[in-house]
């Protein structure tokens, strides 16, 4: 392992650095030392970052929102390489993922959710996906702990879920046997030289230099000094409280694949693992920095993952935590160069992280290898929120 703490010293030059080692920073430094690329990541704390929080929810179908169409493509073209992603990581990590390929149940618990349910379907039906509808009866024998008041819901078979925190440790074990260097330290500037990204200073006075930068700082993306105006990511942290619960073991059968409610106009899922952990989620507030568990936010998922599974408040309540996703002005990630040659973004993935995993990887190793954004990533350019933006010069192979 090539990893420098704060105080020593390392290759202070490389072909890439990426800026943030959470998810997706880590797979796109993965897929860029893949490539041939000497590569290097900045973070004081690498592995960590709203995966830590996140269910791992793999929803693209169940998470579908109006006026997403564009993502939906980009979501199940992540959905798709899932499988293949994991086993090539497992492979190259040596370390389970916690992938489960276990499906989805969203359902109704009275009629305005049930309204609301019929919406999503008629949504989904017209995006041309897949979605079962279920009345409550069917709903219960697939789930026998659902409350006996589910007046129907909706059965995606292609909604997955992985273990975040296994596939950001996977990802790091992955990057460190690919050769990355790991800087253990916060970037704080962006070196700029002749209108160029050349690298970046580090918390500790540290000067890395590389030929291409990729920012991929998750909620603190928009925060890194030295970043001109017209290349600075739009992202902004919306906070999210998750709890997880723990059933005991010997498992007593729970639940078989996750389930998501509105409930009374709240979202909340429970994502059962192997391991018996019941991942509760999510609060979805704009409260700046804040990553305060609170009270309010404990009580009110409890309350409505009660209404769905009574019986859940029998188990231990193992830990609450909250986390920043990384929210854009379209719901979208911001993937590709920008208006600063050298740089690009590789964030603001929002509630979509977890799933956008692989083809982020996919596409910025694309990227820094070739200099051309494979065409499943250029609706996402971060080139969208630019206006008058100065021409583009575009990037020679690495
Ligand atoms: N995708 C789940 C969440 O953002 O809470």
């Amino acid at each position: 392992m090539q990893s420098f703490p704060q105080g020593h010293t390392g290759p202070a030059g490389s072909d890439v650095l990426v800026i943030g080692g959470g998810i997706i920073g880590l797979v796109t430094a993965w897929r860029a030392a893949l490539r041939g690329l000497r590569t290097a990541v900045a973070d004081p704390d690498p592995g960590g970052g709203a995966a830590r929080v996140a269910a791992g929810m793999l929803a693209a179908v169940t998470e579908l929102h109006h006026g997403e169409q564009t993502l939906l493509g980009l979501n199940l073209a992540s959905a798709e390489r899932y499988p293949a992603f994991v086993a090539e990581l497992e492979e190259a990590s040596g370390q389970d993922t916690g992938y489960r390929a276990c499906g989805t149940l969203a359902v109704a618990l009275d009629a305005d959710d049930r309204a609301e349910l019929r919406e999503l379907h008629a949504l989904q039906l017209r995006s041309g996906l897949t979605a079962e509808w279920l009345t409550g009866r069917e709903c219960r024998r697939l789930e026998p702990m659902l409350a006996p008041g589910v007046r129907g819901g909706l059965r995606v078979d292609g909604d997955h879920q992985i273990d975040p925190r296994r596939l950001a440790t996977a990802l790091l074990t992955a990057c460190e046997r690919a050769g990355v260097v790991f800087h253990r330290a916060r970037a704080e500037r962006l070196s700029v030289v002749r209108e160029r990204a050349t690298g970046a200073v580090l918390a500790d006075g540290r000067a890395l230099t590389a030929d291409q930068v990729v920012l991929a700082a998750g909620s603190l993306s928009g925060r890194l000094a030295g970043v001109p105006d017209d290349a600075r990511p739009p992202v902004r942290p919306v906070k999210g409280q998750v709890l997880r619960l723990t059933v005991p073991r010997p498992y007593a059968p729970f639940l078989s694949r996750t389930v998501r409610a509105v409930v009374r106009g709240s979202h909340v899922y429970l994502v059962p693992r192997e391991n018996g952990e019941l991942v509760v989620g999510a609060t979805s507030e704009e409260l700046g920095w804040d990553t305060t568990v609170t009270a309010g936010g404990v009580y009110g998922l409890l309350r409505d993952a009660h209404e769905l599974v009574p019986g859940l408040t029998e188990l231990p309540l193992t830990e609450t935590r909250a986390g920043l996703r990384p929210g854009t002005p379209d719901n979208a990630p911001l993937l590709g160069p920008t208006a600063l040659p050298g740089l690009h973004l590789a964030t603001g993935h929002y509630r979509n992280g977890v799933l956008l995993t692989p083809v982020t990887g996919d596409a910025m190793g694309e990227l820094l290898a070739t200099g051309t954004l494979p065409a499943a990533a250029r609706p996402f350019t971060p080139l969208r929120f630019t206006t008058n933006a100065r021409p583009v010069r575009q990037e020679q192979p690495a």
